[in-house]
């Protein structure tokens, strides 16, 4: 199996490139080589590596700038996918594509399910809703998976943001009004590992948004928490400051951001057999890593 991989530097994309390497030819390109704001730098690489599956972590995930860079968001978020899909139905290949809690307005009382109506507050949801809605018209053999909260001990995300400022600062506010479940890319890596290992003709009908995050959820204030209460186990010597709540009144942001970002990820564990572990569980894996780094 050949797999073109894009965003290898980025948090997901280099869980799935170690993920894949064991048992596929890996292409991962990184911006140099396939810039994903040049339609023709797309088709170029898909058509050059011909591969068997597309897997297209890549994107433009700076949800405040954004705000301020709508047609750059747009041109990598959404156009970009637009093309993925149409050369992966060119040459019939599978394409996995990743999308976010954001594509919805956060009223709801419950975790959102697939089917829920949509209706992003932001650019960023807004682009990566557009990329759904070409997926969904393009066609093909694709899984697009909604994720929220991604966390590892790569790149840039709350939990390194968090060791960093609690051991730094005298104070740390964080809010508490928010609601999502945190995701490890690392497992969000290995179940989509483990759904393009499985034969092409078991996945047919199939196809479609899946919701893909970690078990339980939290505010980001919880997060906070338990991501201090794992540092203090392993390094109880250093001063770690204990956070404090605040409403999102009191930390605002260029974007809003829905206040319930729950998602519910049973479809993807009835139709695909996909599940992730509690986020709990693999909090304490990359809590250890990035301390082991400092
Ligand atoms: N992070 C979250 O909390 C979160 C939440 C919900 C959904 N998601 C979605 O999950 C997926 C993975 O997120 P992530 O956190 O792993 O992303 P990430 O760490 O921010 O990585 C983004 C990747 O995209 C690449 N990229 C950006 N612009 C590019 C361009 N013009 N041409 C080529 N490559 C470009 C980056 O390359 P460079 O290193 O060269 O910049 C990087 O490798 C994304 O689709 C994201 O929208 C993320």
């Amino acid at each position: 199996m050949k797999v073109l991989i894009t965003g290898s530097t980025g948090q997901v994309g280099s869980y799935l490139v170690d993920a894949m390497r064991g048992s596929a030819q890996v292409v991962a390109p990184t911006r140099a080589e396939l810039d994903l704001q040049s339609e023709a730098s797309i088709r170029e690489a898909v058509r050059s590596v011909n591969p068997d599956w597309i897997l297209h972590p890549a994107a433009y995930t700076a949800v405040d700038r954004a705000e301020t860079e709508r047609d750059l968001c747009f041109a990598i978020n959404a156009a970009a996918t637009r093309t993925f899909a149409e050369e992966s139905l060119r040459i019939n290949a599978g394409l996995v594509t990743f999308s976010t809690d954001y594509v919805f307005d956060g009223s709801a009382d419950r975790a959102y399910r697939e089917d829920d109506a949509t209706a992003p507050i932001n650019v960023y949801g807004e682009s990566k809703l557009l990329a759904e809605q070409s997926l969904q018209e393009v066609g093909g053999l694709y899984f697009n998976f909604r994720t929220s909260w991604v966390y590892s001990a790569r790149g840039n995300n709350f939990v390194k943001t968090m060791l960093r400022l609690a051991s730094t600062r005298p104070e740390l506010k964080v809010v508490a009004d928010q609601q999502g479940c945190p995701s490890s890319a690392r497992e969000i890596a290995a179940c989509v590992t483990a759904l393009v290992s499985r034969p092409k003709d078991e996945l047919g009908g199939k196809a479609g948004n899946y919701h893909l995050a970690g078990q339980g959820e939290t505010t980001w204030f919880g997060f906070a928490q338990e991501v201090i209460a794992q540092a203090k186990k392993l390094k109880p010597e250093m001063p770690w400051v204990e956070p404090e709540p605040v409403p999102s009144s009191a930390y605002v942001t260029p974007a809003r951001r829905p206040a319930n970002s729950r998602l519910c990820c049973d479809l993807a564990r009835e139709r695909l057999a996909l599940s992730m572990p509690e986020w709990t569980k693999s909090i304490a894996e990359v809590v250890q890593e990035l301390l082991a780094q400092q």
